[in-house]
């Protein structure tokens, strides 16, 4: 059997993904018109054998409730939100439910970071794991020099795929290989984890014997539970022939701002063509509104028949649309309504949000600046004829002027 966990942070984590995560956590944010864990989720199932899905967090559990119900129908295969009393770090986390994942007696623990973006090569990996015959296998691709310092960085044996070296978020360049954040491991990583713990636990009582160091432990160093899988298992296993790489020559991002996750929307829309095409709008125009590449409307949402949607748009439950809109590179979050006319285009606009009548809403679409794209927060009023461009608007706020490159606090 197979056991696949989902590491989905908590509230004080997705601090970069304001003021969207004001409203729901990160990682049920939808993207293509589902929650971003949706998507890794949905991936599991092509993992033979799999027997649960667990998401680790310290969200609060009633805000994953009714997601974990209806996707644990839908896939009949059981998933379960355990939540943390706080945060262990990412191999802390998953040691906290060491007792609950090994239930099932698994041969092997898929590992998955929630935010990141990919096609999730989950059977390949397992196959190429086997054959490696380590303790663990890493997804790792290949990126620009100039941003591989945001990630991992690895160095590979081109033959064996041995991970030979580690550093996480090197200030000098090591390599354009990365860590995905997608890991496949044998049970044998839970005594690695334990090992750390207990070297921890003697560093924590070695600083007792003088005050001086208890002071600096106090304040310093992190709990002795708080165990990181990157520099405290990755960085020091590398070389030992115990963790080896798979590379993805598919498409992977990082989705940890909002401007991330419209491109990240689009990425996942483009995969529901020769995935799952019935998720996809179509339309010409004369019943439905006339549709524009990848595009994906919640079946309760209301668009004219005059407007025209994409390419990547996804319009979420109980949006109205009104005649003769124009919305592109965009979301548009429930109950949020788009008056006759208005334009929206590299822009996320917030559930409940109103777009009066000839409104423009827009973003350059520069998806690495801050101010790339525009995003509406929560109830956010833009009046008739308002042009609003490459700005952040939080939530309940009413704009009767139009506003460039600004934060509206
Ligand atoms: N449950 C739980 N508890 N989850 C956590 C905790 C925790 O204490 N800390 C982090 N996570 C989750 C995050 O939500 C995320 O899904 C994942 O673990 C990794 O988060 P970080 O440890 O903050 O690392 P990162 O996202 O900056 O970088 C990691 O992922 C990159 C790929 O996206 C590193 O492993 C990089 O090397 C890697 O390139």
């Amino acid at each position: 059997k197979v056991v696949a966990v989902i590491m989905v942070g908590g509230p004080t984590k997705g601090t970069r993904f304001r003021p969207l995560s004001f409203n729901t956590p990160k990682p049920l944010f939808p993207l293509a018109g589902q929650p971003m864990v949706h998507h890794p989720i949905s991936a599991c199932k092509s993992i033979p054998n799999l027997a649960q899905i667990f998401l680790i967090g310290f969200h609060e559990e009633r805000e994953f409730a009714l997601y974990v119900s209806s996707i644990s129908s839908e896939l009949k295969i059981p998933v379960r939100y355990l939540k943390e009393d706080k945060p262990h770090g990412s191999a802390g986390g998953l040691y906290y439910f060491k007792d609950l994942i090994m239930e099932d007696n698994p041969s092997h623990i898929f590992l998955l970071n929630c935010d990141v973006c990919c096609s999730f090569p989950l059977p390949e990996m397992l196959d190429a794991h086997k054959r490696y015959g380590g303790m663990g296998t890493l997804l790792v691709i290949k990126v620009s020099a100039e941003s591989a310092s945001e990630f991992g960085e690895l160095v590979a044996d081109s033959v064996t795929k041995e991970l030979l070296h580690y550093t996480e978020k090197p200030e000098t360049f090591v390599s354009d290989l990365i860590n995905c954040g997608v890991y496949v491991f044998t049970p044998e990583i839970f005594n690695v984890i334990q090992d750390i713990h207990t070297h921890h636990e003697d560093r924590a009582n070695l600083h007792t014997l003088s005050s001086y160091d208890a002071i600096r432990f106090a304040t310093k160093t992190p709990a002795k539970d708080f165990v990181r899988l990157d520099q405290d298992i990755l960085s020091p296993l590398a070389g030992k022939k115990q963790l080896y790489t798979y590379e993805t020559m598919d498409f992977w991002e990082q989705i940890k701002t909002p401007a991330m996750s419209l491109k990240c929307s689009a990425l996942y829309l483009a995969q529901f063509r020769y995935k799952s095409p019935g998720l996809l709008a179509s339309g010409d125009g004369i019943k439905n509104p006339m549709v524009v590449g990848d595009v994906y409307i919640h079946p309760s949402a209301k668009v004219h028949p005059t407007a025209k949607i994409g390419p990547n748009v996804s319009i979420s439950a109980n949006v109205r649309v009104a005649a003769g809109v124009r919305l592109m590179s965009c979301i548009i979050l429930d109950d949020a309504e788009i008056q006759e006319n208005a334009f929206v285009m590299n822009a996320i606009v917030g559930w409940k949000s109103l777009l009066g009548k000839w409104a423009r809403v827009q973003g350059e679409g520069d998806y690495k600046t801050k101010l790339g794209i525009t995003i509406l927060g929560e109830a956010v009023t833009v009046e008739d004829e308002v042009v609003v461009v490459n700005s952040i608007v939080l939530p309940n706020k009413i704009l009767n002027i139009s506003v460039q490159e600004e934060i509206i606090l």
